[in-house]
């Protein structure tokens, strides 16, 4: 094995104050390395990966790589991992033994492990050990040298395990092949400095990092110009955006409202972190129509105790202050979440707490987690005595009271005309064409596919827990 460069979680939690680069991406001298051949990427996780993936697409085909979704066939296999909870990378370990058989049919398939779950060194030393069919590991932080990295695998037929636990500079105007022809994911920040007790994202992602207004800019104008529809900005917490910069004076709401002066039908945003949702934000959020009615802001818990040993640094309280501010200025705002239960020692009065305030918030949606301990963070070395059928337990009332909210969000377009934009046939029901709302309900409703991209009117006959069914308006 040549080429070695472990993770170490330790280094990764450090923050220097060391100026971030913005610099442009600079071509390899390597051309067309995958004539006549092809690639497949697996995506797990979060928009953060799906956007990386979108990078790694653009690299490979920038290389005369085709995609592919037939494993069998595949020249090259990334699988773009995530490590948030335990689950999620049981999932990718299964995946690689069963590689492992792919390998013996078509032994020159070339197997790349990407993403957070790399930046862990428990991670690597497994892959290392056990998983030898596996020839390229490497992290979140140098996703640009892909292409170097399997040149070198190609040519010299050896193992490459590349991973730095610390951030790099911003790299600008890499290629991108877009998984989706009118809805956009767009970064404008890398990293994350909350160090939440529970989350390994600050570990496997780096310190904040805001990219500089004018790149985020032109990078939207040039999507309009090619018939986006819908443009989602992207950061772990896009609230302290532009905090970072020296001596700039920018926020995510100056930023929010250049971006909703442009020509775009709509705009959204993921995520949020409560503490710092400005009034300037909510200002913003109300005053453009092309600003969706629609926030995602995690709560993760209703216990005042819990919080604080999650470091949200945000009370049950202020968080429904900001609530009723919200549902005050924007009143026909959808709000979802982001809650975990049996978080260490979290007694049943704690998660008491957290059912009343799911009621009193009035969620549209939740997605709902049950606590996993990550190595390396200061969590996982916290006592906890609730047991595995305890925890199912929370999550099954919790989730029942989700549903409810569901399914009430839901109900309040029933007999009202509401704007789609329009995505394809549906997944369950192949007559039947499917799309989102401005509030970000999910519509079924018949007509032809030549609809698929626009924005159209749909009138709602009946709205389900997890879906609307409606008509088009006038035809
Ligand atoms: N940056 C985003 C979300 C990142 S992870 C934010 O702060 O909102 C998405 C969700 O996964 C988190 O909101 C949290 O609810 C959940 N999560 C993170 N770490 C977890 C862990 N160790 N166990 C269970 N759920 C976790
Ligand atoms: Fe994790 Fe907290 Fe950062 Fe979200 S804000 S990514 S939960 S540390
Ligand atoms: Fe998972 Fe990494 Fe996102 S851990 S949730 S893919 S930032």
């Amino acid at each position: 094995m040549e080429k070695l460069h472990k993770p170490d979680l330790k280094l990764a939690r450090k923050r220097s104050k060391e100026h971030i680069e913005t610099k442009e991406y600079q071509k390899t001298e390597i051309i067309n390395l995958g004539l006549g051949k092809k690639y497949l990427i697996q995506t797990h996780g979060c928009q953060a990966n799906e956007a990386d993936t979108e990078v790694l697409a653009g690299l490979l085909e920038d290389q005369a790589f085709t995609k592919t979704d037939i494993i069998e066939e595949t020249d090259v296999l990334i699988i773009n991992t995530c490590a948030i909870r335990e689950n999620a990378e049981n999932k990718v370990f299964g995946e690689l033994g069963r590689l492992k058989s792919y390998k013996k049919v078509n032994p020159n398939m070339i197997i790349a492990v990407a993403g957070c779950m790399p930046q862990e060194e428990a991670v690597v030393e497994r892959i290392l050990n056990k998983y030898k069919h596996v020839d390229i590991v490497f992290g979140t932080h140098n996703v640009s040298q892909f292409i170097e990295y399997l040149h070198y695998v190609m040519v010299e037929k050896k193992r490459l395990i590349e991973v730095f636990s610390k951030e790099g500079d911003i790299i600008e105007n890499l290629p991108q092949a877009r998984d989706h022809r009118f809805k956009a994911w767009v970064n404008i920040m890398y990293g994350c400095d909350e160090f939440c007790t529970y989350c390994i994202v600050p570990y496997t992602r780096g310190k904040e990092r805001s990219r500089q207004k004018d790149y985020i800019i032109k990078e939207v104008k040039n999507l309009v110009k090619r018939g986006y529809k819908e443009i989602t900005l992207l950061g772990q917490n896009v609230n302290s955006y532009g905090l970072d910069f020296d001596n700039i004076d920018y926020s995510f709401a100056n930023l929010l409202e250049d971006l909703a002066k442009l020509d775009v039908p709509r705009i959204k945003f993921t995520t949020s972190h409560p503490k710092d949702f400005s009034d300037d934000i909510i200002d913003i959020i109300s005053k453009y129509d092309n600003i969706m009615p629609f926030i995602h802001l995690p709560v993760q818990s209703g216990s005042n105790s819990v919080l604080k040993k999650m470091n949200r640094k945000y009370t049950k309280e202020e968080y429904l202050t900001l609530v009723e501010k919200i549902y005050d200025k924007i009143p026909n705002v959808s709000l979802t979440t982001d809650i975990i239960v049996a978080f260490p020692s979290e007694t049943e009065d704690d998660f008491k707490e957290t059912l009343d305030l799911v009621e009193k918030a009035r969620f549209e949606g939740a997605y709902t987690f049950i606590y996993s301990p990550r190595k390396g963070t200061p969590a996982a070395s916290y006592e906890n005595n609730i047991s595995e059928e305890e925890a199912k337990s929370r999550l099954y009332q919790l989730n029942k009271l989700v549903n409810e909210g569901y399914l009430r969000g839901n109900k309040r377009f029933e007999h009202q005309t509401v704007k789609v934009l329009v995505e394809g046939p549906s997944k369950t029901r192949p007559d039947v064409l499917s799309g989102y709302t401005e509030n970000n309900k999910l519509v079924n409703f018949k007509g032809p596919e030549s609809l698929v991209g626009k924005i159209i009117e749909v009138y709602i006959e009946e709205a389900k827990t997890w879906s609307l069914d409606g008509i088009i308006k006038n035809s």
